[in-house]
């Protein structure tokens, strides 16, 4: 069965870009958070990327329209019920997401796909909260979701190859270039990325350099669009903990365990970007200024 209508759980930072290239790519989307205010609040973040698109030409006024007509933005799980596709991008918490799939399995029809945006809790455990581990799937996309022209689609043992198949090409409908992962822990680039991330910040507490030196030597010895502490506060510091937890648990190895300063980091508040500091202090976010570590 061909997928008409797509449903997106979450509308934080993953949650909101997954909703809008999924409305961008032509499907009515609806888009679930908790509350009203968080509800307005994704919307508000897509409706300023595209008003960014149609001032860099990239889309017309008229085609922006038709995009956030496409959208609707709902709080009960219920308004998914007739999707196609159901994507979860909800907080990376094992029972949260196990609970949500077990509702949704209860609400949708039998043909309904389920995908998780989890970047390193395993597809296997997830899935297994439902009864259609058949129709079960991994889409893990990057930040920021509008640009990174990855998504990473993933199998378990018991996800049906032809469903697998049709959430490739779904992921190649969405503009972006899908790869096929099966279910390890981190999938393929948090595998490779979060030990580096780490690596780094050992670096740091070993005095091999400054956070500003470690960031220029990648970026510009290496080409790498962003230095690993300016990745790390980007994506966040209490989600790289998070993660790392999750991949040492799976894994036992000392490469995915998070090192004490990303520990008391997050124990403090210091969370990156969003939290106005991490590795650099971001009082002035265009000249973010290397904390004092
Ligand atoms: N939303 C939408 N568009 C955005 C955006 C956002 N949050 N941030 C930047 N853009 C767009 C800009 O509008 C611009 O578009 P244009 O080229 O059409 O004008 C383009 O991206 C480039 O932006 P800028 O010129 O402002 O800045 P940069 O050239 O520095 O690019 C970047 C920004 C794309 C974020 C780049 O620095 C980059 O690729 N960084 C690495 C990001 C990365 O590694 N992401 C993966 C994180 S890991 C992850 O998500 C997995 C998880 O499981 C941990």
């Amino acid at each position: 069965m061909a997928i008409q209508k797509v449903g997106v759980v979450g509308c934080g930072l993953m949650g909101s870009g997954i909703a809008q290239v999924s409305a961008q790519a032509g499907f009515p989307t609806v888009v679930r958070e908790v509350s009203p205010e968080l509800v307005e609040k994704g919307l508000k973040g897509i409706e300023k990327n595209l008003a960014r698109l149609v001032e860099k030409g990239t889309i017309s006024e008229a085609a922006k329209g038709e995009i956030r007509g496409r959208l609707k933005g709902v709080t009960s799980l219920g308004e998914l019920k007739d999707c196609d596709v159901i994507v979860e991008a909800i907080i990376e918490q094992l029972p949260a997401k196990r609970e949500l799939f077990a509702s949704l399995d209860s609400l949708c029809p039998s043909h309904t796909i389920f995908a998780s945006n989890t970047s390193s809790l395993t597809i296997t455990e997830i899935a297994s909260a439902t009864k259609r581990q058949q129709r079960f799937v991994g889409m893990h996309f990057f930040n920021p979701v509008p640009v990174m022209k990855l998504v990473e689609v993933v199998k378990t043992i018991a996800t049906d190859p032809a469903v697998y198949e049709e959430m490739v090409a779904f992921g190649a409908k969405l503009g972006k270039t899908p790869v096929r992962a099966n279910d390890g822990g981190g999938f393929i680039v948090n595998r490779l990325l979060v030990p580096y991330l780490l690596d780094a910040i050992r670096a740091l507490e070993e005095g091999v350099g400054s956070v500003v030196d470690i960031d220029n030597s990648m970026k510009l010895g290496c080409g790498y669009p962003m230095g690993p502490f300016t990745l790390l506060d980007f994506v966040g510091l209490d989600t790289t903990y998070y993660i790392s937890q999750i991949m040492f648990d799976e894994f036992k190895e000392k490469r995915f365990a998070a090192p004490t300063l990303l520990k008391r980091m997050v124990l403090v508040g210091w969370h990156g970007r969003k939290s106005g500091r991490g590795f650099y202090d971001y009082t002035d976010p265009a000249n973010p200024k290397p904390m004092n570590l």
